[in-house]
């Protein structure tokens, strides 16, 4: 294998990044050269994704945000852990059945687009949340980069101009007031993207801090532009927005220790019910990707999915059965009937009893110290609710939709969820993101997280199975085709083009119905070697990009 130098990061003919001391892996390759300037100028794992995090809500405008939400993971050196919740809450004037109409039947497109999809922001109080436990280097630093890329502007990649020329109709619809990311003659790659405003809305944040995002200027106008879309959200909504402290989800598969997102992410315990089912099983002699690989890992996808779905929610405003959910025995029970000749079928698959009672981004970071951070972030869909706050120049989420508008009908992820993910006021809806951080003899192992709404958890799970049973490099097990199953719809979902047919044959002749689908995930990770050597593995399926110093 040949190794090329190019400063102190290392690119192995394969494509594998390779440093010494820091890693950024981010989807956008600015962001990603912010977040290694931070480290470099001596800022620890939580600086570098706070300015990552407000670079993206420049050059990554589909996922990356300041009128969103999202979950840090954070493991420091010494083996600290802890979970910032930073979701977005629906706003206090929200009902049940707020998207249906007077016959129960649900109004299609009201939870994903336009002012009445928007969920109270929490990403900036996150970052500053974040940065009084954590943070090293003063927050000016953090954020002057991205200032500076706003107002200096970056090019677009092929992909950024195709998205925009898309979208031209839905941000005129949604936008009679602003002209944000509009273009008559349309966008090409090289194009360069200005945003003044957006330049000026965080240079206000960085002199005021939180309150110069909730209160005055940018809060006012994010209710104005609300109230003039028809949404519901109003100023104490904003002003009252904490992020939360949590514990996070711990779990051990064959002596790696995994820490993951406790609700209202379900992607924490998710994780552990799929790594626990599969922990009894050898993997030496199958094959991966094989439709016995596929086959299993689906079963164990379904039986996790049908328990998500049902039992959790916001912990705030319902009782997760955890203890329940997490016992061994119960898991051991929920995959007895596993068998390897032939697909269960989701409608026998129920729930588990007890005895008692689709864009996103993430950015995975370890900085010199070993200190790591696993942020995954989100406005929901691309661009959120195509709705751009009037002269502040950056997009507002449609979360709402991430609720069960109404239990048994599929969201805009075809996740069928129940009463637990129920629309209350100021609730948090279930997320399935799943900002993830291995360990193993206490000694950091990987850091790894992904977008793609609810393929996350199976994405993250691929990953981790890709690199602990199949000794994966970071960057080939991020790249390797991916699958899912999520209970209902009852199908296993294919990479399109990434699977031979004698495997999709051989799943359809065990019962399994397949849909081939567009890339699943993009997941940005992290590995970590003997002798601090890290890999970084950035997601081909987009522009994204691992840098290491
Ligand atoms: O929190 C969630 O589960 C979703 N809002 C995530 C959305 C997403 O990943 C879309 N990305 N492709």
């Amino acid at each position: 294998m040949s190794i090329f130098l190019f400063s102190a990061t290392f690119f192995t003919s394969y494509g594998q990044v390779e440093s010494k001391h820091g890693m950024v892996v981010c989807a956008h390759p600015k962001a990603s050269e912010i977040g290694i300037e931070v480290l470099k100028e001596g800022g620890n794992a939580v600086d570098a994704s706070i300015a990552v995090q407000l670079a993206l809500a420049v050059c990554y405008p589909n996922a990356g945000n300041i009128g969103g939400g999202g979950f840090m993971i954070y493991r420091s050196h010494d083996g600290v852990v802890d979970a910032l919740d930073f979701r977005e809450k629906a706003p206090s004037l929200s009902t049940k059945n707020m998207y249906l109409d007077a016959s129960r039947n649900i109004i299609p497109d009201k939870s994903v687009k336009g002012a009445f999809s928007i969920g109270v922001p929490g990403t900036v109080d996150g970052l500053f949340t974040a940065h009084e436990k954590y943070g090293k280097l003063p927050f000016d630093s953090l954020i002057l980069p991205a200032i500076r890329l706003a107002r200096d502007g970056f090019l677009l990649t092929a992909k950024q101009a195709r998205e925009f020329n898309k979208l031209q109709d839905v941000f005129n619809k949604f936008n009679s007031q602003n002209k944000y990311f509009i273009k008559k003659e349309g966008w090409k790659e090289g194009d360069i993207l200005y945003q003044s405003d957006l330049s000026r809305m965080l240079d206000l944040i960085r002199i005021k801090g939180r309150d110069g995002f909730y209160r005055g200027l940018i809060g006012e106008s994010i209710i104005q532009t609300i109230s003039n879309g028809g949404g519901i959200m109003n100023e104490p909504d904003l002003r009252k927005y904490k992020s939360v402290w949590r514990t996070p989800i711990k779990g051990n598969y064959k002596g790696f220790e995994f820490i993951s997102m406790p609700p209202p992410s379900s992607g924490g315990i998710t994780l552990y019910q799929m790594l626990s089912m599969l922990e009894g099983f050898n993997f030496d002699s199958i094959e991966h990707n094989s439709v016995e690989y596929i086959h299993l890992l689906a079963e164990v996808e379904r039986r996790a999915y049908a328990d998500r779905n049902t039992y959790l929610g916001d912990p705030d405003f319902v009782q997760i059965p955890m203890r329940n959910l997490m016992d061994s025995s119960y898991l051991m029970n929920r995959i007895s009937d596993f068998s390897w000749n032939k697909a269960s079928v989701s409608s026998t698959i129920y729930t588990g009893t007890f005895n008692e009672s689709e864009e996103t981004t993430h950015l995975s970071i370890v900085d010199k110290e070993g200190n790591a951070v696993s942020v995954t972030t989100t406005l929901n869909s691309s661009y959120g609710s195509k709705v751009f706050v009037n002269g502040c120049g950056f997009l507002l989420n449609n979360e709402m939709d991430d609720f069960t508008s109404k239990p048994g009908v599929p969201n805009q992820y075809g996740l069928v969820q129940g009463e637990a993910n129920s629309i209350q006021p100021n609730k948090r809806m279930l997320s399935s993101m799943t900002p993830t951080i291995l360990a193993k003899d206490g000694r950091l192992f990987m850091v790894v997280g992904s977008p793609g709404g609810s393929t996350i958890i199976t994405s993250v799970l691929q990953n981790i199975m890709n690199v602990i049973e199949y000794d994966m490099d970071m960057q080939s097990s991020v790249a390797a085709p991916r699958f899912h199953h999520q209970w209902l719809p009852d199908q296993v979902f294919l990479e399109e083009e990434r699977f031979d047919s004698t495997i999709i044959l051989g799943l359809e002749n065990m019962g399994h119905t397949i849909k081939l689908r567009w890339p699943i995930g993009r997941v940005d990770a992290i590995k970590c070697l003997k002798k601090n050597k890290k890999q970084g593995g950035a997601d081909p399926r987009g522009d994204d990009k691992a840098i290491g110093y």
